[in-house]
């Protein structure tokens, strides 16, 4: 039996007509670049999320970055985040010239540690003239003198961050947080939707996300007006009115075929983020009558919040990667998410981070293993997984 990791044509035959007749909508109007298809979608997906503003952008990438040019972040910035993402998460605080200081993991979530960040505060910074600063004695030569600016906690595989005591230190120390919640919508923390938390949430409408889009995609929530004001001029290149720009933006427009096909798909989104969390649960139930939890061979993910909404289902396996030949072998699709966490990354070198710095990044990108839990995964298949990974170290 075949399963995929992904089945994008399960998810699309069921609603074909739907979206067909949205797309063709936009092609009857031959307005393609932003317009009301776009402004439609932003007023859903702000309300989805809970927050009074959205701005459609290109990708969940220009999502992150749109955010970090509003603040003015650039050279001299620090902005801090999890080693263990996308590298999107970091790249786009190198590519507006900040440094990315990353902070250790929680190993059972996979999200940056409060409690670390907290103690990094303590070791390396102080406050000067009001912002907080990297201090001279860091021993991360590359980052001294910094100012620290923002945070940009990382929703991974679905699962909020621990947000209340992120908030408290970014509060502290008067820093904006910028939520990377590309992998998380939907997601809730403490009844709250990611996104929602923090001054910005950015959200990816790649085609593997939860709310998948034709293509690229992306869109950043704000409750403030004047962000979101900010925002939208941004987007097209810092303009205020036709050729008059205020800031250097960029074109990071939306198109109306993605706001129409994302309209159309946000209408089902609750029933498929349901039955993925029913594939989890059963692979939990399937897994333990199995025999293979608590071996020491196989954990499973934890659900710390009030929503998880399993854009990823991870678990931590050894040894992983003979399990993932032996599923490929199979015809069974996992993914590595992430083998090399970001602050081992040849292009961030020049930061001065060492193998061991964060060992929690590093077990998980040596340990975790995602298996197929896309919404439309039937019984059978998911059966066919566990007994799969049960067969391991049997003969076949
Ligand atoms: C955590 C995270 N951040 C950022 C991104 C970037 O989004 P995109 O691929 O839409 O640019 C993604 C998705 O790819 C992601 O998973």
């Amino acid at each position: 039996m075949k399963v995929p990791l992904l089945d994008l044509n399960a998810q699309y035959q069921p609603i074909r007509d739907e979206l067909l007749a949205a797309v063709t909508e936009v092609f009857d109007t031959q307005q393609f670049i932003l317009g009301p298809k776009v402004a439609e979608c932003e007023k859903a997906v702000a309300e989805y999320c809970g927050c009074l503003h959205a701005c459609g952008v290109s990708s969940g990438t220009d999502a992150l970055l749109l955010a970090l040019m509003c603040e003015g972040i650039g050279p001299g910035d620090a902005v801090v985040t999890s080693p263990y993402t996308f590298f999107a998460t970091a790249g786009s605080i190198a590519r507006v010239g900040a440094v990315p200081i990353f902070i250790d993991i929680d190993p059972v979530t996979y999200n940056l540690d409060p409690a670390k960040l907290t103690d990094f505060i303590a070791t390396n910074c102080h406050k000067h003239d009001d912002t907080l600063t990297i201090s001279h004695s860091c021993e991360l030569v590359s980052i001294r003198g910094s100012s620290v600016r923002a945070i940009m906690p990382v929703h991974l595989y679905g699962q909020a961050a621990d947000m209340d005591p992120i908030l408290a230190i970014a509060k502290e120390h008067n820093l904006i947080v910028i939520e990377d919640a590309c992998q998380a919508i939907g997601a809730e923390y403490k009844g709250r939707r990611a996104g929602s938390l923090g001054d910005y949430g950015c959200f990816s409408f790649y085609p593997s996300k939860n709310l998948n889009g034709a293509g690229d995609g992306g869109m950043v929530v704000t409750n403030d007006a004047a962000r979101a004001e900010k925002l939208r001029m941004m987007r097209v290149h810092g303009e205020t009115s036709r050729y008059h720009h205020r800031w250097v933006g960029g074109n990071f427009r939306f198109d109306a075929i993605q706001a129409a096909v994302i309209t159309t798909k946000l209408a089902h989104l609750d029933g498929w983020t349901a039955a993925r969390q029913a594939n989890a649960e059963r692979y939990g139930k399937l897994f333990q009558e199995a025999g293979l939890i608590g071996t020491g061979i196989l954990s499973l993910p934890e659900v710390k919040t009030t929503r998880h909404v399993f854009n990823q289902y991870v678990v931590r396996v050894a040894p992983r990667d003979a399990l993932k030949d032996f599923l490929a072998a199979k015809d069974i699709g996992t993914a590595i998410y992430y083998p090399v966490p970001l602050h081992r990354q040849e292009c961030f070198a020049y930061l001065g981070y060492r193998e061991g710095d964060l060992p929690e990044s590093e077990k998980a990108a040596r340990e975790t293993l995602a298996l197929p839990v896309y919404p439309e995964l039937t019984a059978e298949q998911a059966r066919h997984v566990v007994a799969a990974v049960g067969a391991l170290d049997q003969p076949s």
